[in-house]
């Protein structure tokens, strides 16, 4: 069986083939695809060839038989209206002598089709040059969605690096403000050491000033006092000599006798000398006990009995223990225990039994002025004051039962200027400078122990020295033997 002769109708030509163009043995232009026919300014249709489209290759004449002859090679047209090339073959068809060219525009980049004022639905379906398109469409888009993520990327890695900076900017910040914070509590604490040591240095002066103007005439009493009671003794022997030998005196000094009283006045005499001997002895004590205190000769180490400075302490403090109209009086219990001499800086160590000693009263006023009248009385004031030896300290505590302290008061004690005392009261610098007398300058520990309402207790533990702590080694070494 013949096979069927089939043939597409021009109408359908043009729609299958919308670029492709026929033309006749005289190079007219019979027949056209439709985008050709509607991109075409000018008619396309019956006129030349040249007219519209110009043959960039082959490199041939413009001829019907010359173009014939090439049905094998490739095509390419420029549509000289618009510089659109077309790519394509040339196929001669024999019975109607007319060659058609089959072909589509020859585009690279779909951005091109505007300007040629084409679109991608002019192609025929089955033109590759359509999937082409769209494969460089896609790879464009991906292109250009790489370029963007990378631009993000980029610029996600300059925050990130300038994140990185801020934060290596804000550690150093940090890291300097802290330097800072401690360069300033190092300077709050010099100045607190400042203050209260000039505070203390002053008291101390002034001590040791009234001390040494006292000392000068109490001496000169005290060492007149025996002799003045010896003269006394010597002329109160005559006297009783007298009475002995001279039985019946003349009127005249009998009268005097009567008149001054002789039998007492020689009774009293040396009563008088006695207790003036006793007084001129405690001042001699006094002044020594503030001497004592101030110990401003000694800026060294030494050995030292410390209770002599709890002693003078409690004597400089002495006139705010007194009863007063509101205020009942503080007793005092001291239990000393048996303590060697102790290696330290005394003078400041009674410093901080001032600080400890001072607060205390201070605590207990406070106590009272809180409390009503008749429980303020029955409530007895008292400072307690142990000494004792623990293990290779020497521990001092002091006691008081006053108002006490509150958790948070008890968490910054020892820091520089805390205070709860009003304006002018309280400097809040005597325990942080009693701290570091104690715990720096000592090697000691300082520690409180207090409930509200409950009193308080401080722990003042001076280690003793590597000498005696030798010592008591080897006596607990002998002990277990
Ligand atoms: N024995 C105590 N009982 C209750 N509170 C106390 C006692 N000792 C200290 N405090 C509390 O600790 C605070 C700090 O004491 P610190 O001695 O350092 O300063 P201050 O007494 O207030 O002032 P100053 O510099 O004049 O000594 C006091 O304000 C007080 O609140
Ligand atoms: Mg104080």
């Amino acid at each position: 069986m013949a096979p069927p002769h089939l043939t597409l109708s021009p109408e359908l030509l043009t729609k299958a083939f919308p670029f492709h163009f026929a033309f006749n043995r005289n190079r007219e232009i019979v027949q056209a695809g439709d985008v050709l026919r509607r991109i075409c300014p000018e008619p396309l249709v019956g006129k030349l060839i040249e007219q519209h489209f110009q043959i960039n290759r082959p490199k041939i004449l413009v001829d019907f038989d010359v173009i014939t002859k090439q049905s094998r090679a490739l095509f390419i047209l420029e549509f000289i209206h618009n510089g659109m090339q077309l790519k394509g073959q040339m196929m001669y068809q024999p019975e109607q002598e007319v060659i058609f060219f089959l072909g589509s525009p020859w585009i690279t980049d779909t951005t091109n089709l505007a300007p040629l004022g084409i679109k991608l639905k002019d192609f025929a379906i089955h033109d590759p040059i359509v999937d082409f398109l769209f494969l460089l469409q896609a790879q464009n888009t991906a292109l250009a969605d790489a370029k963007k993520l990378t631009s993000e990327l980029k610029q996600q890695r300059e925050q990130l690096q300038s994140a990185l900076q801020m934060k290596e900017n804000l550690a150093e910040a940090e890291a300097q403000s802290k330097k800072l914070e401690k360069s300033l509590r190092d300077l709050q604490q010099t100045q607190a050491q400042l203050v209260q040591a000039e505070k203390m240095s002053s008291l101390g002066q002034l001590v040791a000033g009234i001390a040494h103007e006292i000392n000068n005439p109490v001496n000169f009493i005290y060492g007149n006092l025996k002799y003045a009671k010896d003269y006394t003794q010597c002329l109160l022997n005559l006297v009783h000599l007298y009475q002995q030998l001279y039985t019946n005196p003349v009127s005249e000094i009998q009268e005097h006798i009567k008149e001054i009283d002789l039998d007492f006045l020689l009774d009293d005499l040396p009563k008088i000398l006695n207790s003036m001997e006793v007084g001129a002895e405690r001042i001699a004590e006094i002044v020594l006990s503030l001497r004592n205190f101030s110990r401003l000769d000694e800026a060294e180490k030494k050995s030292v009995n410390i209770h002599e400075g709890l002693d003078s302490t409690l004597l400089i403090l002495q006139n705010r223990f007194k009863n007063s109209v509101d205020h009942p009086g503080i007793k005092v219990v001291k239990n000393y225990g048996n303590l060697p001499l102790v290696e330290c800086y005394a003078g400041q160590l009674n410093q901080v039994f001032m600080n400890i000693i001072s607060n205390a009263i201070d605590a207990l006023d406070d106590h009272n002025t809180k409390g009503a009248i008749a429980e303020i009385h029955a409530h007895s004031n008292t400072i307690t004051i142990t000494t004792e030896v623990i293990e290779t300290k020497c521990v001092i505590r002091i006691a008081d039962n006053g108002s006490g302290m509150t958790q948070a008061v008890k968490e910054r004690l020892f820091d520089p200027f805390f205070t709860t005392k009003p304006v002018g009261k309280g400097t809040g610098l005597g325990l942080s400078i009693s701290y570091q007398i104690v715990v720096e300058k000592h090697g000691g520990t300082l520690r409180c122990v207090s409930e509200p309402g409950q009193g308080t207790e401080f722990w003042i533990e001076i280690p003793l020295s590597m000498n005696k702590q030798a010592n008591h080694c080897v006596q607990s070494l002998s002990l277990i033997k």
